[in-house]
């Protein structure tokens, strides 16, 4: 269902100023932890790294979110337990929520733990289902990128365009190496394996809601990964759809909140980008 302008604010609070003061806030504190966390555990691989960082910084913003709307739903990463399927049943189980935050914490928990500066925080508003409402704030450069259904996609105040490319030969594209070893790993390997002789380049810098908004901002023209989950894409995808460009699944269906294998471009490649991962077998259907 499309929402009006009604759904953008409840009492006068804006959900988008409440999105843009949580992401800002966790990313201050994100950034002032960085070389200084203490506690690293592992998740559900050994690739899937958490910190209390990422814990604290979900804690802050659903706190923050719930002192202005106390009877919103809130997923977060660091609220579900660890592993495909139980993100899958965490997020169906949210399917009949009015308003739901969806949160990443800190995408780039890698990345942040290596202290290699491309993480982001991903903080977006669903309205039934819709994404109304999305931000990623990067505190490394202080750059937060923000969109409003219906009302464009903005960096630093300044309306984002997607770039122009309509050929995988002038683009320069980006995936993930995800923390499913066992199966979103291999396929996205093919991927890779496919895509980066058909491209200018490939650029794989381990945050997905990050690539994303770099794809609005018209940095890269494309990215792609297997196996991402609603809290890495949410934000992203309305940042894209915003700024020009286009989302679906792996196999070019429309985007929905459960897809988990997507496609994100500037549109001119998507379906160049789309048949080669086709042929490569590499969709992950
Ligand atoms: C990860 C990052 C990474 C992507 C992985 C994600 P996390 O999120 O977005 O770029 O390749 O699939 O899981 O664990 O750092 O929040
Ligand atoms: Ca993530
Ligand atoms: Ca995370």
């Amino acid at each position: 269902m499309a929402a009006d302008n009604a759904t953008y604010a409840l009492s006068g609070k804006s959900f988008t100023a409440v999105a843009i003061n949580t992401a800002a806030k966790a990313g201050e504190w994100i950034k002032s932890k960085l070389g200084d966390f203490n506690k690293l555990d592992l998740k559900y691989s050994p690739h899937d790294l958490v910190t209390e960082v990422d814990k604290g910084s979900e804690s802050l913003i659903r706190r923050l979110v719930h002192t202005h709307f106390p009877h919103h739903s809130f997923l977060g990463e660091e609220g579900v337990e660890p592993g495909p399927a139980a993100s899958a049943r965490a997020l169906a189980q949210m399917s009949g929520a009015e308003y739901l935050w969806i949160v990443d914490p800190v995408d780039g928990t890698t990345n942040f733990v290596h202290g290699f500066p491309f993480f982001s925080v991903s903080v977006a508003l669903a309205y039934r289902g819709e994404v109304i409402v999305g931000v990623v704030y990067d505190p490394c450069r202080d750059e937060l990128f923000v969109a409003e259904k219906g009302k464009g996609a903005y960096l630093k105040g300044k309306p984002m365009r997607v770039s122009g490319e309509t050929r995988l030969l002038d683009s320069l594209v980006a995936t993930g190496f995800p923390a499913d070893r066992d199966y979103a790993l291999p396929i996205n390997m093919d991927g890779v394996r496919a895509i980066a002789p058909k491209v200018r380049n490939v650029r794989i810098a381990g945050s997905a809601a990050l690539h994303m908004a770099y794809v609005a901002a018209g940095r890269l023209s494309g990215f792609w990964e297997i196996g991402l989950n609603a809290w890495d894409m949410a934000a992203g995808t309305l940042l894209i759809e915003e700024a020009g460009g286009r989302i679906t699944d792996t196999a070019g269906r429309p985007y929905e909140l459960a897809v988990r294998n997507v496609i994100a471009t500037n549109g001119g490649i998507h379906d160049e980008l789309q048949r080669e991962l086709a042929q490569a077998n590499a969709t992950g259907f």
